[in-house]
């Protein structure tokens, strides 16, 4: 049996991640957060909002899916790897936000962490057991979101709904805006780096409109393994849940014979300048990347609260990390201080409601 503790259970990850749980005797739910909407029942141990490392210690799980999005998921990320306990994880915000922080309370607590962004999964599985010397570079796909193929000028007035509809993944507000912007591989650049321990320059983003090939690791023999599939979040939810084992999904596998196109082209980076920006918060370091997070989590609040237009994120990012002070955080409250800072900075910039 392994004891499962289900973070931010009624969202896109969440719900599925009971689906999976609910098709394996093998894993027990112990324990199920949200941010507002009820949950009564869904697990022995419940709790709405707040920090759930109370509940976390009343639970005792084996392994934490953190599905919560955004800075918010912190304290659940820091807790399981402090603990040990292993971290299935989904909110990818609070690896970006608190790398050092995380890795370092990794180290400590000796667990797991297995990536839940389908990306970071294929990366992971085509890295694993190979010699990092013998690894040249990994690259992640990025559908290109609703707007691929469009100009600035045709960007200018988009609204919340057109940037809500993505071509090939059905998820979560916040990242389906993330997508859109390309702001979301940003923050998957910043994750791999964490994860995987590749510095900046050797991880390469690029655009693959059907979502098949959900990454690829290039080896140093000229070698290149690419981990293929249909877009469904329930191969790396199950894949984390179960691993090593590795248990059957309902997911049908490729047809190849049906056709595949599997076209890959440069992202483009003047008419989506979030992912520019994110490279070069993560190349920074520091607290760069707490802070691009930051403002992006405001701007994209505000955009979706019609208070600011799409190409208006990218601005509010663009300005609020120019003004913030980017040194390391030596603790979680010094972390949490700058994520404010940027936070505060991101707001200064929004137009003016009147
Ligand atoms: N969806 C995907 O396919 C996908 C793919 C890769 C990675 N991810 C990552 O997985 C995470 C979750 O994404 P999602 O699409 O599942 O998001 P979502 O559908 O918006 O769900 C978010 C979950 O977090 C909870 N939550 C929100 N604010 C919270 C807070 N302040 N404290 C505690 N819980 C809070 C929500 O509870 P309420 O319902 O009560 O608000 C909900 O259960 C994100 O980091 C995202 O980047 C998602």
């Amino acid at each position: 049996m392994k004891r499962v503790a289900l973070l931010g259970a009624t969202g896109s990850i969440g719900k599925q991640a009971l689906e999976i749980v609910e098709a394996h005797p093998e894993l027990e739910l112990v324990a199920a957060t949200s941010g507002s909407q009820p949950i009564d029942g869904l697990a022995p141990l419940t709790q709405i909002g707040g920090d759930p490392a109370q509940l976390l210690e009343r639970a005792e799980p084996d392994l934490v899916l953190n599905a919560v999005v955004g800075f918010a998921g912190l304290s659940a990320t820091l807790w399981a790897l402090e603990h040990g306990v292993t971290l299935a994880l989904a909110n990818k915000e609070s690896l970006v936000a608190a790398g050092e922080l995380a890795l370092a309370a990794q180290r400590r607590g000796g667990g797991l962490l297995l990536p839940v962004d389908s990306e970071h999964s294929a990366t992971f599985q085509c890295l694993e057991g190979r010699p990092p010397d013998t690894v040249d570079s990994i690259v992640l796909t990025a559908s290109g979101g609703p707007f691929r193929g469009r100009t600035r000028d045709e960007l200018a007035d988009v609204q919340p709904l057109d940037a809500l509809s993505h071509p090939t993944w059905n998820m979560g507000p916040k990242i389906t805006i993330d997508s859109a912007t390309l702001a979301n591989k940003g923050l998957e650049l910043i994750e791999a780096h964490f994860l995987f321990g590749v510095p900046y320059e050797r991880i390469e983003v690029i655009v693959h409109p059907t979502s098949i090939v959900h990454a690829l690791v290039r080896f140093r023999d000229g070698a290149a393994l690419a981990h293929l599939g249909y877009p469904d979040m329930r191969v790396p939810i199950s894949y984390a849940l179960t691993y090593p084992e590795r248990s059957a999904t309902p997911v049908r596998p490729l047809d190849l014979a049906a056709g595949l196109t599997l076209e890959f082209a440069a992202p483009d980076l003047e008419t989506f300048p979030l992912l520019r920006l994110a490279r070069r918060a993560g190349e920074l370091g520091g607290t760069y990347p707490c802070a691009f997070n930051a403002a992006n989590e405001v701007a994209v609040a505000a955009f979706l609260a019609g208070r600011l237009s799409f190409l208006g994120i990218a601005d509010t990012v663009e300005d609020a990390l120019a003004g913030v002070d980017g040194s390391p955080a030596g603790d979680l409250e010094e972390l949490v201080a700058a994520d404010a800072e940027a936070r505060a900075a991101a707001e200064s910039r929004l137009p003016v409601v009147t």
